[in-house]
């Protein structure tokens, strides 16, 4: 019998820790979820009613690319936050940003190639890429440099081993290390010098706290961009997002979409056109993110975890060697234990990620009072 995974791919800790959590939940435990990115809000009052105001009407696919809407929406948005044209035509509206990495593979690359990731990085990376036959190559960041990528590190790393593709997430998770304009224009500069295609993963783009997000926009049009209504939006759980195609391999991508997945779904593109005009609400949600950083990173590192606050996103990557060198099984005792849901460092790090634990801070004040009451007592004990 062959396994049925593929060579590299490992589980999705974190969502197995959520599975466990709400087991423990199910059985009448009180549990504080810290381990999913996830908005604790709903979405913006308008998402909803537009939604309502549709549900009445037939309920089919919409064009394989998205809503005409939904596609004019977003070509304001690239023109009104990041100040550039960006054709309809060359926007897929997606099931979310991890359906966006599928096409973007599948789309941008010959079969098995090699696509760069940093370590620590997003788990879906590597595992979507072991999953599919692609060849990740992983290029380290340190906390000593901020978790950030540098293009001198890209360089040497394509000096080691070439590869055709970089996948970045700016902010990124789990660090929230973001970079600036300067030097986001640096790393698809010395992309373009390599011939590296280039893959942006911008779903964290407007949870930025030291600066407006740059998009790969800006600087090229030779970048897959990826995005999704996830996190910013607060819309979890409606699976959609959305890819801006260079010209070169929009319709190669075009026809994937048509035959993998026909189109995004309907009601969730009703719902994303009317959030992209709905971007003061989450502004609001972003001021309770903003408050919980330092309420969350302060009282971490009073408990003994080495941490700094993130550039955005919402997460606490934490050093928690004082504590574990194996994440998973210190993240299950927590659970188990203090009722506190956290995702293990090896979801992010299969070389250094025993001694990481990552907290998300995006669910409420109360929920980070009541994790960082319950580690103290588990840490003490
Ligand atoms: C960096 C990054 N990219 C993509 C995703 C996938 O999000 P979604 O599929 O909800 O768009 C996540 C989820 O946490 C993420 O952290």
């Amino acid at each position: 019998m062959t396994s049925p995974t593929a060579a590299g791919m490992e589980p999705f800790h974190g969502l197995e820790i959520n599975a466990l959590a709400r087991a423990l939940e199910a059985e009448g435990r009180d549990i504080a979820f810290l381990e999913q990115g996830q908005p604790a809000a709903p979405p913006a009052p308008r998402v909803i009613e537009a939604v309502r105001g549709v549900l009445d009407g037939p309920q089919r696919y919409t064009h394989f690319a998205g809503m005409p809407a939904l596609r004019a929406a977003l070509a304001r948005y690239y023109r009104e936050q990041h100040g550039v044209a960006v054709s309809e035509d060359s926007i897929i509206a997606t099931m979310s940003s991890s359906s966006g990495f599928i096409l973007a593979f599948l789309g941008g690359f010959a079969p098995g190639a090699k696509i760069a990731v940093t370590r620590p990085g997003y788990t879906a990376y590597l595992n979507t890429l072991y999953g599919m036959g692609y060849r990740p190559v992983e290029i380290p960041v340190s906390a000593a440099e901020g978790w950030h990528l540098t293009p001198a590190a890209i360089a040497a790393a394509h000096a080691r081993e070439p590869f055709a593709g970089l996948l970045l997430a700016s902010p990124a998770n789990p660090t929230g290390a973001a970079v600036d304009r300067t030097q986001l224009g640096e790393i698809v500069a010395v992309c373009a010098r390599l011939g590296v295609r280039f893959i942006s993963d911008e779903i964290y783009h407007g949870l930025d706290y030291r600066g407006p997000s740059v998009s790969a926009l800006e600087f090229t049009r030779d970048a897959i961009v990826i995005n999704s209504f996830s996190k910013y939006y607060c819309m979890t759980g409606w699976r959609i997002g959305w890819m801006v195609l260079p010209d070169d391999i929009l319709r190669r991508t075009q026809i994937l979409q048509q035959n993998l997945f026909i189109a995004a779904p309907t009601l969730s593109q009703v719902a994303a056109t009317a959030a992209l005009g709905e971007r003061d609400y989450a502004e609001a949600q972003k001021a309770h993110y903003a408050a919980n950083r330092p309420l969350l990173t302060e009282g971490l590192r009073a408990l003994g975890f080495g941490v700094d606050e993130g550039d955005g996103a919402f997460y606490a990557y934490a050093d928690a060697s004082r504590f574990t060198n194996d994440s998973l099984a210190f993240c299950k005792r927590m659970l188990a234990e203090a009722g506190v849901a956290a995702s293990p460092g090896v979801d992010f790090d299969r070389v250094n990620g025993g001694r990481y634990v990552r907290f998300s801070y995006a669910g409420s004040r109360e929920t980070m009072d009541k994790a960082l009451e319950r580690l103290r007592r588990f840490l003490k004990a």
